[in-house]
């Protein structure tokens, strides 16, 4: 599996904060996936930045998925679902809706992340929240899916009648 990590964040892309997430989603990503990681890139909290990084990773075919970190809150600032929402050719609600779902049993803060997921082509979109705990969370739940989810990107038009049995 080949995954770009997209950290957004303005005070981290101007290096007054130390971007922990990033990495982390690196590191699990490697250990628990045997992932490849093509692309690692910060920047600022701007939506036509992230929509213009997310559209040319995606439309370079390169990656089989995209996380992205951060931004996803309730401040003015946060402009991740947007930009997400405006480049995703199609949604995949139940993976951010499955991540709220458990982190809900671990802080009721867990309401106030947006992250959206969608598919872009044969790439595959999700935000995760910003912070390294919300990052680990959410990722226990996404891990064990994702293989599988890229798979079906995927797959070719009509291979997935030869899962259907004949009468
Ligand atoms: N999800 C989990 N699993 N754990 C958390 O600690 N923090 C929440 C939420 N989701 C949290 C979480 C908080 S406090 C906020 S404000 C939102 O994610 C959005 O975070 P972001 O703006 O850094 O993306």
């Amino acid at each position: 599996m080949r995954i770009g990590i997209l950290t957004i964040s303005t005070r981290g892309a101007r290096g007054e904060r130390k971007d922990e997430s990033g990495p982390l989603i690196h590191a699990l990503a490697v250990e628990k996936l045997g992932a490849r990681i093509v692309q690692e890139h910060m920047i600022r909290d701007s939506q036509p930045d992230i929509e213009e990084i997310l559209s040319t990773w995606a439309d370079g075919g390169t990656m089989d998925l995209i996380l992205t970190t951060g931004g996803t809150g309730f401040a003015p600032t946060d402009v991740t679902p947007e930009a997400t929402h405006a480049i995703i050719q199609r949604e995949a609600p139940g993976l951010v809706e499955a991540v709220r779902a458990a982190s809900l049993r671990v802080t009721p803060h867990a309401m106030l992340s947006r992250a959206v997921a969608g598919i872009r082509g044969r790439t595959l979109i999700i935000n995760l929240p910003g912070s390294p705990k919300a990052v680990r969370e959410g990722l226990e739940v996404l891990l064990p899916v994702l293989p599988h989810a890229i798979g079906l990107l995927h797959e070719q038009p009509g291979e997935d009648e030869r899962h259907i049995p004949s009468t």
